[in-house]
């Protein structure tokens, strides 16, 4: 009897320990949780568009169809990867990444699972999640697509209000500025203790001598003359490849390059005399970018390597250099060091050898350009055929030491 009592006594707790855990404290206790809304510009997704009248879809693989183009250019470009990439997919599933993450990589919300209501206590861990009915698997693949630059109000925004097309246009240069660009490309947040999202690429073309002579479409979206469709008159028009680091996000995807450096170096002789010494440098200028190199995402950077071998192969000396930032992430993000080259900086790197043994030697100068390290390759278990970095410059100097 009294065992069956104590079960029941047992019993009842537990139930009330459950109740008490599984409903939130706060409001057992009637102080209700405070939605705050979302304040800043990268919290939020542009809203639901509907398809413009006349088109099948928002895709871009359906404005492909009349915008050919258009549509085999954008393919080639990192922004029709800002979802599928690898890298983005390895650190969108960790716990630290916040909900909005995905806001400047998939902008449109027809390409989000959920509509986000607001934040539980400002927490943005916490975010009130809504289904959207509107949500679209396949528009979510092509990341920053057609659409995410062009339909707002559920129109086409261009740059003329051309009425020769089968959708509604609404002219707006103004949206189709560098405004647009900068929307994305310049972000500077704590979004956590640990967690910082800062590049600033807009803030450093505001702040170089490019401002106000070339913009990141002058530069990224170069001007051409042709049709918009086949069988229409050609009129000016802009590539949209986005040609700019040219490091692919995969083997089969070769992304276009934009040229940022010039190499400058001193010479090197066919021949020296025992015990001359081998003096060398290599410069690397930022002439044509109009905002600092590298740019952007704070792991990137590049390395300059300078190897002398002798006749046998045996590296005989060698110094690297490297340029980019450094970050400390734990236990506070932290930036120790940032040495990315200014619009019009140039930085050289040395060599000096004595001679002292006859025979032939070969120099080796290669730089390389860097998405992030191995290391943080292998921290995110990304495939091992993810390429990281390629290499801008690459030459070789044989002489011979008698
Ligand atoms: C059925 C064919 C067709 C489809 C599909 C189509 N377009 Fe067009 N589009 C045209 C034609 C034709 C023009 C006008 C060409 C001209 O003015 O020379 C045009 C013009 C434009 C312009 C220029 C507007 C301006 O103000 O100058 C933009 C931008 C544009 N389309 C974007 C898109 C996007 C984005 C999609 C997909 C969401 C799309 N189009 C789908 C045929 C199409
Ligand atoms: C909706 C946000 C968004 C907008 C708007 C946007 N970008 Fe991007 N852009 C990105 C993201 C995200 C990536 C990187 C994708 C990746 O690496 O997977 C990117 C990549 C790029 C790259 C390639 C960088 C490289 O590593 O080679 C260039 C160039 C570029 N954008 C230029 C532009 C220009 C020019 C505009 C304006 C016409 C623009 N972007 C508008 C988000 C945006
Ligand atoms: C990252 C933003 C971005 C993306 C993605 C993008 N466009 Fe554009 N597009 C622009 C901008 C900016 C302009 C206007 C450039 C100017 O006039 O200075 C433009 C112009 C156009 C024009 C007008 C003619 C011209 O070339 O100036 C057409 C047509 C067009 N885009 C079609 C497309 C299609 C089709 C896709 C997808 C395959 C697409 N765009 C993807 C930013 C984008
Ligand atoms: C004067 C021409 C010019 C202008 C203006 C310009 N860019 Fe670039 N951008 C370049 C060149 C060249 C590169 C290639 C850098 C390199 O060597 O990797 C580049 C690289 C980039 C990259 C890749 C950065 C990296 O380190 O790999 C991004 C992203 C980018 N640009 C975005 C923009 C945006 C956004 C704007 C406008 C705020 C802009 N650019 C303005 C010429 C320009
Ligand atoms: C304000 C817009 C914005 C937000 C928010 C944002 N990104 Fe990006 N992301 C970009 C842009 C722009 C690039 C393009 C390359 C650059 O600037 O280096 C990029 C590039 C990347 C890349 C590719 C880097 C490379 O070297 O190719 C990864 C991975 C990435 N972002 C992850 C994230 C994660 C994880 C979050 C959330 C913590 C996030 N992004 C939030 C704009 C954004």
């Amino acid at each position: 009897m009294i065992k069956k009592y104590g079960l029941l006594v047992l019993a009842t707790l537990v139930f009330a320990a459950a109740v008490y855990f599984v409903l939130d404290k706060k409001k057992v206790f009637g102080e209700p949780e405070v939605i705050t809304p979302l304040s800043n510009s990268w919290e939020k997704a542009i809203p639901n568009q509907k398809v413009p009248h006349g088109l099948v879809s928002l895709k871009s693989e359906d404005c492909g169809t009349c915008h050919k183009e258009y549509y085999a250019e954008w393919k080639t470009s990192t922004h029709a990867q800002a979802w599928v990439d690898q890298q983005f997919q390895a650190e969108l599933k960790k716990e630290s990444s916040p909900f909005m993450c995905i806001n400047c990589h998939v902008p449109l919300q027809n390409q989000q699972e959920f509509i986000i209501k607001g934040l539980i206590n400002g927490d943005i861990y916490k975010p009130v999640k809504e289904k959207n009915p509107l949500f679209d698997k396949e528009l979510q693949k092509e990341g920053i697509n057609c659409a995410s630059c062009h339909v707002r109000n559920n129109v086409i925004i261009g740059t003329t209000g051309s009425t020769l097309a089968p959708h509604p246009v609404k002219k707006d240069p103004i949206h189709l500025s560098e405004t647009l660009c900068i929307s994305c490309h310049n972000a500077n947040a704590v979004v956590t203790p640990t967690l910082a999202c800062t590049f600033q690429t807009g803030d450093e073309w505001k702040a170089g001598p490019f401002y106000g002579k070339k913009n990141c479409i002058s530069c990224h979206m170069p001007e051409t003359h042709r049709s918009l469709m086949e069988g229409f008159p050609a009129k000016k028009s802009h590539f949209h490849n986005f040609p700019a680091s040219g490091i692919p996000k995969h083997d089969t995807l070769k992304p276009a390059m934009l040229k940022s450096l010039e190499f400058y170096t001193t010479n090197v002789k066919k021949n020296y005399k025992l015990s001359d010494s081998l003096k060398f440098s290599l410069t690397l200028k930022n002439e044509h970018a109009g905002h600092r190199v590298p740019s952007g995402d704070p792991e990137r950077f590049m390395l300059i390597d300078l190897v002398l071998k002798n006749a046998d192969g045996k590296i005989i000396s060698k110094t690297q250099g490297r340029i980019g930032e450094a970050w400390e992430w734990y236990p506070v993000a932290k930036k120790l060091s940032d040495n990315n080259l200014n619009p019009g900086e140039a930085r050289s790197y040395s060599f000096k050898q004595f001679l002292n043994t006859k025979g032939k030697y070969m120099l080796e100068t290669k730089v390389t350009k860097h998405r992030m390290t191995d290391e943080a390759v292998k921290y995110n278990k990304i495939d091992k055929s993810y390429p990281t970095n390629i290499t801008i410059y690459d030459k070789k100097y044989e002489f011979e030491v008698k």
